[in-house]
């Protein structure tokens, strides 16, 4: 790609820009925030390791939405985080409003780029960026599943003590308490876990996904996570630049398939160059049609339908 935007220089978009400018996916990279001061300093920091790092990408930051002209990817991190005690969804109300407003500058100032929406409740802000851009649903799409399955595999690596580069996870539906983590499809180079982990703790596995953001935050107390959501837009920006056609979980927006429309939510598709290039189907049992039936049931419920 020539060139990126990142609006919402917060944890998650500073770690994300650093992300990419190391690993050159775009010649430009721009960073946008409401302190303009804070934006140009970000991305100066970042540009200064550039010697050390050895990378060519050019960074530059500032507050005018006008430096984001003829972006192929603007990345939407802005926004407020979530604080101990809140879920995702109690967020919409105050990162809404920002949405629209970056979302007219985007269809404004790169009326061609793709769109990837980072902010909570993620899905639910997927949704109103598409409806608010009236463009193809391949070119609108969020966050959710990648770093859902990560915190999975990382969580299956540590029961079994195996290395995590063998470990496939799959998680689908809202990027909410109620996320269906597909355990028939989790597996060690094609070995399913069950192999090596009783019901006990596939279970508690399953609760540890659900509940990953939340513990860090807990955790943390001032910040929710930021270095594995970072990571995990970095792998969504890899394989839309290099146009690799990966199979990743994203939010994407559903036109029948799961036999849902009208709503975003985090499905695997195939990721490439144009964005979306498929949202893929996988037949599910009735249990992980009852799990997801509920996810989709919250997801509505914050969407107001
Ligand atoms: C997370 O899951 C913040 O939603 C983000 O950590």
């Amino acid at each position: 790609m020539k060139k990126i935007t990142i609006i919402g220089p917060g944890r998650v978009g500073e770690s994300t820009a650093q992300i990419i400018a190391k690993t050159e996916l775009c010649r430009a990279l721009v960073l946008l925030g409401r302190q303009a001061g804070k934006a140009k300093g970000i991305a100066l920091d970042i540009q200064e390791s550039a010697p050390l790092f050895r990378f060519d990408t050019r960074v530059s930051g500032g507050a005018d939405p006008a430096a984001m002209v003829d972006s192929d990817l603007v990345i939407f991190t802005a926004g407020l985080p979530r604080k101990p005690g809140m879920s995702r969804s109690d967020l919409v109300d105050a990162n809404l409003g920002v949405l629209r407003e970056a979302v007219d500058n985007v269809m404004r100032h790169a009326p061609n780029a793709l769109l990837l929406i980072v902010t909570n409740p993620v899905d639910v802000l997927t949704y109103h960026a598409w409806r608010q851009t009236g463009w193809g649903r391949h070119r609108v799409l969020g966050l959710s599943g990648v770093l859902d399955s990560a915190r999975m595999a990382s969580f299956i690596a540590h029961e079994t003590g195996f290395s995590v580069k063998d470990i496939a996870t799959l998680v689908i539906g809202g990027h909410g308490d109620a996320m269906v983590p597909l355990t028939r499809y989790a597996g060690i180079n094609g070995i399913p876990i069950s192999q090596f982990l009783d019901t006990e703790t596939i279970d508690r596995v399953i609760e540890k996904t659900r509940q990953g953001g939340a513990e860090i935050l807990a955790l943390k107390e001032s910040s929710s996570a930021y270095d594995s959501p970072a990571a995990s837009v970095a792998a969504m920006v890899d394989a839309m630049a290099r146009n690799r056609r990966r199979i990743l979980p994203c939010v994407a927006i559903l036109d029948g398939e799961y036999g849902e429309r009208d709503i975003a939510m985090g499905v695997p598709i195939i990721l490439a160059g144009n964005g979306v290039e498929r949202v893929i189907e996988l037949p599910l049992t009735s249990g992980e049609s009852v799990a997801l039936a509920r996810s989709i049931a919250q997801l509505r419920e914050t969407l107001g339908q």
